[in-house]
């Protein structure tokens, strides 16, 4: 009799771990209206060109998958805006920067990157030692 339940509790254990697989973390919710204006401030501005989102894009500058949960919101509108040595100032709206900054939290809760910053290189290329 005890194997019945046993075979109940894997039973049930297959259910919720099937249901947790596809509605668990990592799903960052449905873009709004905000995120998506977010997405054409990011394309029109070609921020792909040198950073990635997901590990894809170009490699001059960091993946920013993660960049507003571990550096904040403050720190990515200072990049924009004001530029470095090695990356050009973007002078869009403040109303720009609010929806470029709604669609990095959007993605930053859908995905993680994978590329830790210690394996980027200064010259933005990574470090690809096993
Ligand atoms: C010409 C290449 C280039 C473009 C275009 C560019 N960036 Fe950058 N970005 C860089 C580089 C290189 C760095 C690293 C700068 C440094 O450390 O001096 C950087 C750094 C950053 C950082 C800081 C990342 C961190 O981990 O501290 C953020 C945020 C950022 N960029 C956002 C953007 C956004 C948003 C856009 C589009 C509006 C953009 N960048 C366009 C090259 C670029």
């Amino acid at each position: 009799m005890w194997q019945r339940k046993v075979l109940a509790f894997l039973a049930l254990a297959f259910v919720v771990g099937t249901w947790s697989a596809y509605h668990g973390t990592g799903e960052g919710g449905k873009a709004d209206a905000q995120v998506r204006r977010g997405v054409d401030v990011w394309q029109a501005n070609n921020c792909v060109a040198c950073h990635q989102l997901y590990g894809l894009g170009g490699y001059m500058g960091p993946d920013l998958t993660d960049v507003v949960s571990t550096k904040g919101d403050a720190h990515v509108r200072a990049f924009v805006q004001h530029g470095t040595l090695r990356m050009p100032a973007h002078p869009i709206t403040p109303a720009e920067m609010d929806d470029l900054v709604a669609f990095l939290t959007w993605v930053d809760a859908s995905g993680q990157s994978r590329v830790p910053d210690s394996a980027v290189h200064w010259t933005g290329t990574f470090i690809l030692t096993p």
